[in-house]
Parts: structure tokens; sequence; C-alpha cells
């Protein structure tokens, strides 16, 4: 992955697959203009290695002029086309190629062609290394096309974004965004819901608490409360599509996330499956599972501690909190290992002041 100003790329094609797109562009354009004398237009700045590859394997008599439009900002044509800087000499009566690195909306094309069309050139015909023929919007035919790509930004061999990566020898494309979605584990006391309050902040994310999802579902008697409080009157327990459908909907109350936390969910290897499926249908999935890890006896004296000043009879029982710690562990184990097979599972020390725990949490997540 590259980074050009404030935007990552990531490899696309390698310098050796865009020579292949240049010779077969230069076989064909050989095969028939070798007998005419073509002039190549080569459009400024961008098809500047695209030209200097394909004309010299040209091996029959031609001539060489440049042409410069603008019409791109950042990484959107504009539609206003302006020439920068015009042909030289006359292309009257020349049979010209035009020398493109990409076509994209085909604005630039449609203000060359008119260009053409002025300077009454005897033929011409169009050549672009790239074609993106989701975004194009003329009908002009493109003679000679290197590569057809997809509808996204690239960057590499003159292309440039922002005036940058045009010097690079591969292609490399924009990174799509992808959400951030975290599933977070921490046994009782280590700070998870400090640090998920915090990282919310900073990566802009939606924190979804189970507890809280189904207090909130249940206090507002919504349909699937209703559901979830049936199971618990019998004493039952609330199955685990139950349980997903509270968290599709909190997931879809929240359709511009940059991702969600999950903190309290998955407890077992088929909510962790049923979590997977449920952003699958969103196109997206776990980022990674972060687990905050703090030795037991640390934790045991931090909760005896708290019971001394919050009065909460679950922290004031040795044993009570040691059953917890047992609990957590013995459910985690399961879903460490889901995650570590998949290669998602980053355990972070969380032993340490609150700031330093957080870059600790930052710099894993920021990796993912
Ligand atoms: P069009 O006028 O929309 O067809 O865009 C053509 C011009 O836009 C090209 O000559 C490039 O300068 C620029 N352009 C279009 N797509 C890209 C891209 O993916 N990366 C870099 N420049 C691009
Ligand atoms: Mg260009």
């Amino acid at each position: 992955m590259i980074t050009l100003g404030d935007k990552q790329f990531e490899k696309y094609l390698s310098a050796t697959d865009v020579q292949h797109a240049v010779n077969g562009v230069a076989v064909r354009i050989g095969d028939d203009f070798k007998d005419k004398n073509p002039v190549f237009l080569v459009v400024l700045n961008g098809a500047f290695f695209f030209a200097a590859d394909l004309i010299k394997r040209f091996t029959y008599p031609c001539e060489l002029s440049f042409i410069k439009v603008a019409s791109y900002e950042g990484l959107h044509s504009s539609g206003d086309i302006s020439t920068v800087m015009g042909a030289e000499p006359s292309l009257k009566g020349r049979h010209v190629i035009v020398v493109e690195d990409i076509v994209d909306s085909g604005n630039t094309i449609e203000a060359i062609i008119e260009i053409l069309n002025q300077e009454q050139v005897a033929s011409y015909a169009i050549a672009s290394l790239f074609y993106k023929p989701e975004a194009y919007l003329k009908s002009f035919p493109l003679d000679y096309v290197g590569m057809e790509i997809e509808d996204r930004f690239i960057v590499g061999y003159g292309l440039d974004y922002n005036g940058l990566g045009r010097n690079l020898k591969d292609i490399y494309i924009l990174k799509a965004k992808q959400m951030t979605n975290l599933v977070l584990f921490g046994p009782p006391g280590a700070g998870k819901g400090t640090q998920a309050a915090l990282i919310k902040d900073r990566y802009e994310l939606v924190h979804i608490s189970t507890g809280d999802v189904f207090r909130y579902n249940m206090k507002n008697n919504t349909e699937l409360g209703q559901a979830a409080k049936a199971y618990m009157d019998r004493g039952d327990l609330v199955p685990d599509s139950l349980t997903i459908d509270m968290l599709r909907a909190e997931v879809e109350k929240n359709p511009q996330a940059k991702g969600f936390i999950f903190d309290g969910f998955p407890r077992t290897e088929a909510q962790a499956a049923a979590l997977d499926e449920l952003l699958e249908s969103m196109n997206s999935s776990v980022s990674g599972c972060v687990a905050l890890e703090v030795d037991t006896e640390i934790l045991v004296e931090r909760l005896l501690e708290r019971g001394k000043t919050s009065g909460r009879a679950d922290d004031q029982d040795e044993s009570k909190i040691r059953n917890r710690f047992d609990e957590y562990n013995e459910k985690t184990a399961v879903l460490k290992e889901y995650y570590r097979n998949q290669d998602k599972f980053h355990a972070v020390d969380g032993v340490g002041s609150i700031d330093e725990i957080t870059a600790r949490l930052t710099a894993v997540i920021d990796q993912l």
C-alpha cells in the first residue's frame, strides 16, 4: 500500500502488465499506419510514459506533437475542458493518432476531437492505454485500447492524483473505503467500556453493546423485545437468531457508520458465524477481534477495590469475582480460536494508564 497526499492506494497492475498492453496497441497501430506518416498527438501530462513507450515501438515514419487540456481536479473530472496548449505545427490534412493515458467520462476526448475537426485533419484515431467502459458517457469509438479497467481511480505510469504518483512504474488503485468492525473483548474490570468510548469517537464508529440493545428493546417493548421477553419468561435462552435480529436492526439504524464496535457479542462460535453472515450481507466483515488482557490477580484486586466504594455486591465477594473470570475465560477461549483461525485476533496489554492502553489499541486498529 502507498499513500499519496491524503489518499491510500494499493497495487493493481504490474509494470509488466502495462508493457503487455502498450505492446498490443503498438502492434495494431503499426499494422494500420505503417505507410501513412501519422502524427502522434500526445495528450499531456498523463500520457507521456505511454507515448514514449508506444512511439518507440512504432518503427515507421511518423511525427510527434503535444496538446494539453485540463479538466481534472483531484479524483473527478470537472467536465469543463480548456485547451492549455494547442498542437504544433498544423495538423491540417494529416493522419492523427491521439495518444491518451485513460478515457473516463470521454469529455477530454470529445474536446480533442472537436479541435481535430477544426484543424481539418485527414483522419484521426484514438489510442488510450486505459479505458473505463462503465464511466464512458460518449459514443465516439475508441480505436486502440490497451486495457479496460473498472470504474475506479488509478495512478502510476504517468497517471496522477493531484500531481502525485506519475513516476510509479506499477499501477495503483484507490483503496476502497472499508468499514472498521471491531469485536471487543475484555474481562470485567479491564476498562473495556472506557476504551470502547474513546475508540468509538476516534474512528467514528458506532458502539453496539448487546446488553444495552437488549435493555432498549425490552424497555421500549419493540417486537424483538417482546419476543425475547417471551423466551425469558419461560426460562429459556434467547435464541441467537433473535439476538442477531436485534443487532441487525441496530446496524441498519446507522447506514452511514464507518464501522461498529461489537461489545458483549459474539459469545459463542455460532454467534460469531452469524455475525460474519450479517456483516457479509452488508458487503463487509469483522476487521479484527481485539482483546484487552489483564492478569487475573490484578483484576481481582481492582474489582475488590471498586467494590469498597461502588457498593456493587458482585464486586465484594472474591469467589464470585473469580467465577466471573473463569466464565469469561471459558467463553472467550473458543472465540479467540475462531478469530485466530482467520488471522483476526489481537491481544492488547490492558495494564497501564488509559492513554497508554488507547495508544496500544489504536496501533492495532490502524493496521487492520
Ligand atoms: P475524461 O475526460 O473524464 O475521459 O477523463 C480523462 C482524463 O482524466 C485523463 O486524461 C486523465 O488525466 C484523467 N483521469 C481519468 N481517470 C483517471 C484515473 O483513474 N486516474 C488518473 N487520472 C484520471
Ligand atoms: Mg490526461
